[in-house]
């Protein structure tokens, strides 16, 4: 081949747009697989019963089977093998010409597991053989009309080594097995359940298993096996507990019950995503199942009881009702992200849940709708789906399905849940579907809340107030307005739910919280009877997901302090917080003095030491404001002033309320062995938070004391970390010695080495461009390992805001070199960690220039992914 001055993919992209959509031409009924397992050379041989779609207007169309990275080693046609004249094979697959109406298709192909570094199809973790095909992986296992609206019955025998792989595992019930020549054994397995290929899956290795039982509300007695590593079988408590509360919850709060006899669960440690809802056969992200109290964090372990759920109720929403096509993503992963959030709101307390929620989605949802992907929860067009799991997918579409439940009432929520699954059990279908039994249910008319569908962006909201003593009338004018976003310049306005209560001036409520709907651009909304000014509590518990606009400081100021609701108070605490750390930022930049507000430090100081609020709502109103909230709310962000001005706040805060922190720590301080009810979460928090802040006083004796001897006597991993964070930006010696003695103790456990790979990622100190650099070479770093690439990359490019855009670029220069490497291997997460790079248009100039280099240079790489062409292109544009 000569040399050619390619720049991008072989061939440019193509898009995929959801107006283009047609009912597939062929349906398949039944599907029987048989694998031969081996690391290179498994023999897949399919037989698909076919027939012609009598819904499809194509009535002559040929077939045509989605195969990519197959070997095609024999095509037989009701029994008659095919010769080369009577298909063709093609880059993406496999086209039958003349194929008749009804018939059976035998396709012979080969594959290597072993090789394969996308993670996507059938491939290797640790020695187990493994399977991701969401979105498009089945098509890398055979060849098959890879599209969800094609829903089959599968059978599938697998036969392997007896000694390498003893667990054989598929979706459905086992049904026969047994011993085979030549040292191997083979098990067959059938699932009842008609489903789209991205939900099949095969696991064959040697696991050990954790097992249970749940015995349905109906009688239904359920096996439950969580299977691992060996070595691994004493993390999986938490991780059963978890599976056997969602189980429970579905069928109290949904009236859904398991369909299965058997549920099992595989965890791997070579994975792109969390986890993956394989219909009886979920495959997790070994992160979302391991945890014991030396190795995991609170957060962790709740992280994996949110991610057990969220797989688990995908087994109605998602596997019984899934998907027309990608474009209606969210209809599974909004409503399931919705369903995740209610269910862990239950097992805690609700309002802190819902600010982890919020902050959460204002984190990666908000920078992204207001970036270069912006996208509808439904998006119109694709180049890669796998690009478009995104922030806006999960979270956005979330809260989408949050403010209908919100606008037509829980009672008729459920009846619109039992309408939606009873209409469409075993169908493949769309957002309109889920929203028409919504309206059905309710008599709600919901055509204009559609919107919220197709329109990119976040909504910002001004509100402003009129009163008059002499009527008692006091009023609201709202208006929105939608910024524009890529291929949507104007937009029409939504039907948005805001949640307001009124208190008044002594912080009582006047009025509890009522729902307003926010239907035109701007809309004056009146209450009677306030003889006195009422203060006004806006966007109660987070009622759209939108931006409000500054609120006065005094507001702000009396709501973070009384406000009844307590979302609504940290909200404010958050808001006030972040204005007057905009202050300080600017005092900053123009070389003044930074004071931080003491009207805060005492509000702080009441809020810390209140008996009535929960520990943890406490940890979280006395966080402050991280560089990213701060950063959206600049118009040029400056990453120096930022963290300038938040370790100024943290310092002031320190010196200021020494002693109080110093007894709240105390006071949050448990003895004896680790739980993990709500409350120590709530105490563990609220003392690693007093840590954070006196931690910043690397000179005081008393505060290094306090971390030292935290880290080096800590029980359990929530709080061996929070010191070590804490270390981790100090000056001090100490830093060094810990990071070490961590790794001498953690080098085996590879969950805890992502941890200490992202702390020193994330570290303010100088010279961490280098560090990471350095730990890219280090011999526990593995590019092949997503966790670990993402422990250190992703933490870099998104949690690393000073450093990565340090002024002279190397931040953005060497994470273009980690992503244009990566790429060669597993497009799904290079393309992942391109999204930092696209937030330039918020930079000063020089910045700017840098991050476009940077991207461009991806840009030309030779033989790109499709994945990253995608974001890297829309990034410029
Ligand atoms: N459906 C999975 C979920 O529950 C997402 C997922 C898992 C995925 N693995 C994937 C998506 C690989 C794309 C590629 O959220
Ligand atoms: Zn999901």
């Amino acid at each position: 081949m000569p040399d050619t001055l390619a720049t991008g993919p072989a061939a440019p992209p193509k898009e995929i747009r959801l107006e283009d959509y047609k009912v597939p031409p062929f349906l398949v009924d039944a599907v029987d697989l048989v694998f031969d397992l081996k690391e290179t050379g498994t023999r897949v041989t399919s037989r698909l019963t076919l027939r012609r779609n009598p819904d499809s207007e194509e009535k002559t169309a040929p077939l045509f089977l989605d195969g990519e990275d197959v070997r095609l080693t024999a095509v037989t046609l009701d029994g008659e093998a095919l010769g080369a004249n009577r298909y063709v094979l093609s880059d993406d697959g496999l086209t039958i010409p003349d194929a008749p109406d009804a018939f059976t298709l035998d396709v012979e192909a080969e594959i290597d597991p072993a090789k394969n570094t996308e993670l996507s199809g059938l491939y290797t973790s640790g020695g187990t053989f493994c399977t991701q095909c969401e979105a498009e992986g089945f098509r890398r296992i055979t060849f098959f009309p890879d599209r969800p609206d094609v829903m089959a019955r599968y059978t599938v025998t697998m036969l392997a080594d007896k000694a390498a792989y003893p667990v054989l595992l598929s979706n459905g019930n086992r049904v026969d097995g047994g011993d085979a020549t030549g040292g191997r054994h083979w098990a067959k397995w059938e699932d009842p359940h008609p489903k789209p290929s991205y939900l099949f899956a095969l696991v064959a290795g040697d696991l050990v298993a954790l097992s249970d039982s749940f015995t349905t509300r109906s009688g239904r007695k359920v096996e439950l096996n969580i299977h691992v590593r060996r070595g691994d079988e004493d993390k999986c408590g938490h991780a059963m507990r978890s599976l056997k509360t969602a189980m429970k919850w579905d069928e109290e709060v949904y009236g859904l019950e398991y369909d299965l006899d058997l549920f099992n669960i595989v965890a791997v440690s070579d994975f792109n995503m969390g986890a993956m809802e394989n219909k009886g056969l979920n495959i997790f992200n070994t992160k979302y199942i391991l945890a014991k109290p030396e190795t995991a964090t609170d957060f962790d372990y709740h992280s994996i009881e949110r991610v057990v759920a969220h797989e688990y109720f995908h087994n109605w929403t998602g596997d019984r009702v899934t998907c027309r096509d990608w474009f209606q993503l969210s209809l599974k992963e909004g409503l399931t992200v919705f369903r995740d959030q209610q269910f862990s709101a239950d097992q805690g307390s609700a309002a802190v849940r819902r600010i982890g929620d919020v902050a959460r989605l204002r984190a990666s949802q908000f920078p992204e709708d207001s970036g270069p992907m912006a996208h509808p929860v439904r998006p119109e067009r694709y180049i890669a789906i796998d690009n478009f799991y995104t922030a806006t997918v999960y979270q956005k579409g979330a809260e989408v399905v949050r403010m209908i439940h919100t606008l037509i009432g829980a009672d008729a929520f459920r009846k619109g849940m039992d309408l939606y699954i009873a209409r469409h059990d075993n169908q493949a279908v769309t957002i309109e579907d889920f929203v028409a039994a919504m309206r059905d249910a309710s008599g709600v008319d919901l055509t204009q809340f559609r919107r919220w569908y197709s329109t990119a962006g976040t909504p910002v909201l001004t509100v402003e107030e009129d009163h008059d003593p002499e009527t008692g009338r006091y009023a609201l004018t709202v208006r929105q307005r939608i910024p524009p976003t890529p291929g949507q310049e104007k937009k029409e306005p939504l039907l948005i739910p805001l949640a307001v209560g009124l208190l008044s001036p002594e912080g009582n409520e006047i009025l509890e919280t009522t729902v307003l709907k926010l239907t035109e651009r701007e809309q004056r909304f009146t209450f009677e009877g306030q003889k006195a000014k009422p203060v006004p509590s806006l966007l109660r518990g987070f009622s759209a997901p939108v931006r409000l606009a500054a609120q006065p400081r005094e507001r702000l100021k009396f709501l973070f302090a009384h406000d009844t609701d307590p979302f609504a108070r940290w909200e404010a605490g958050q808001q006030f917080a972040a204005q007057l750390l905009l202050d300080m930022v600017k005092a900053h930049q123009s070389g003044g003095l930074m004071a931080l507000d003491p009207d805060f430090i005492g509000i702080f100081a009441r809020t810390l030491s209140d008996g009535s609020l929960e520990p943890a709502f406490r940890a979280e109103a006395l966080t402050l404001p991280g560089d990213g909230f701060l950063a959206d709310q600049m118009e040029v962000v400056d990453v120096e002033a930022i963290d300038a001005a938040l370790t100024a706040a943290r310092r002031t805060i320190a010196e200021a309320l020494h002693g109080e922190l110093i007894a709240a720590y105390r006071a949050n301080q448990d003895e004896g062995p680790y739980r993990i009810d709500p409350d120590s979460v709530g105490r563990r928090a609220l003392k690693n938070l007093c840590l954070s802040v006196l931690g910043v006083l690397d000179e005081d004796a008393d505060a290094a004391a306090l971390v030292d001897r935290q880290f080096a006597e800590a029980g359990n991993m929530t709080d061996r970390l929070a010191a070590l964070s804490v270390l981790n930006d100090s000056a001090r010696p100490a830093r060094a010695t810990a990071l070490e003695a961590f790794r001498n103790r953690w080098k085996d456990d590879p969950l805890v080495m992502d941890k200490w790979f992202t702390l020193q990622a994330t570290s303010r100190l100088p010279g961490t461009v280098e560090a990471v650099e350095r730990l890219t070479r280090h011999e526990d770093y593995d590019p092949r390992n997503p966790n670990r690439v993402r422990a250190l990359l992703a933490a870099f490019g998104s949690a690393n805001p000073l450093h990565f855009h340090r002024a002279d670029g190397a931040g953005y220069a060497f994470l273009a070199d980690r992503i244009i490497a990566l790429d060669r291997h597993n497009p799904q997460l290079s393309a992942r960690l391109i999204s930092p790079l696209g937030r330039w248009r918020r930079q000063d100039p020089g910045r700017q220039a840098l991050m476009k280099q940077a991207l461009e240079r991806i840009l030309a790489t030779e033989g790109l992914s499709k994945d990253s062409f995608e974001i890297a292109s829309k990034s410029l544009s």
